[in-house]
């Protein structure tokens, strides 16, 4: 593993090793968040990349405090939970099913008639348990992110306005032209407004878009407008992933 502190970047030798270092720090970072305010919250991405992280954690289930973990999710395709595409099926189906966590600790997004009327209900449901107040926005401990190889990340991709959703939590995003699905997903406002940050990518085929990202400070990709409360976010590359970074960043 090596990591380069100015750029928060660490590359890892394969996804295991990348994965097992997301479970360390999601026991470290819920313990810390439950010691001080008595929940951990964070919400997830879908995606393939994460999946190897869900398993281990379902094998390590026993030693992080469900009851005190709420579980959101960074955006969902608009399909039925049951669908094979539904992100929230994914997790479901691979860590969820195999922890003791109470069900009023997942908030998935909510599947209705239409997208808007979905994207409106799971920012309600944010609302309300975020208590949120006006001029306020909901404080996740943690999101974990994926990124696209055209540079989207959650369900904001390249060309769509999602500067500008400040006004909204959740969005309906039409996604046509990037994927066959329709989503919903969290506006940047509110990742930007969380703890911390990990974006997990691994595979050669997102070494140019991880590089125009971490290296060009203005992509103008999606991925590039993340921030934390508190700084950047936390880049976990593969070596792949990691192809086309510029030594001084690897070393
Ligand atoms: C989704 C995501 C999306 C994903 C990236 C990377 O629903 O697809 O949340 O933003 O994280 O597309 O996906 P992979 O991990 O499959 O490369």
């Amino acid at each position: 593993m090596r990591t380069s502190a100015e750029r928060e970047v660490i590359i890892f030798k394969n996804i295991s090793a990348l994965s097992l270092f997301v479970t360390e720090k999601w026991l470290e970072l819920s313990e810390e968040a439950i010691a001080q305010k008595g929940i951990f919250t964070l919400a997830l991405s879908g995606g393939k990349t994460p999946a190897t992280l869900y398993k281990i954690m379902a094998g390590s289930s026993g030693r992080f405090q469900w009851e005190k973990t709420h579980i959101f999710f960074a955006d969902e395709r608009f399909v039925p939970h049951e669908h094979k595409e539904s992100n929230y099926g994914m997790v479901k189906s691979i860590l969820l099913d195999h922890i003791d966590i109470p069900p009023q600790n997942i908030h998935p997004v909510p599947i209705t008639r239409d997208v808007r009327s979905s994207a409106m209900q799971y920012e309600n449901e944010l609302v309300s348990f975020f208590s949120h107040e006006p001029g306020t926005l909901p404080c996740f401990d943690l999101i974990l992110l994926g990124i696209g190889k055209d540079g989207h990340t959650a369900s904001l991709f390249p060309g769509e306005p999602f500067f500008h959703y400040s006004g909204n939590l959740a969005a309906a995003v039409d996604a046509e032209g990037h994927s066959a699905r329709t989503r919903i997903t969290l506006t940047l406002p509110v990742i930007n407004n969380s703890g911390r940050i990990y974006f997990m990518v691994t595979g050669d085929d997102k070494a140019e878009v991880i590089r125009q990202i971490i290296e060009e400070k203005d992509s103008g990709l999606p991925a590039s407008g993340v921030r934390t409360r508190k700084g950047m976010p936390l880049f976990l590359l593969d070596e792949g992933a990691a192809g086309r970074l510029s030594e001084n960043i690897k070393r």
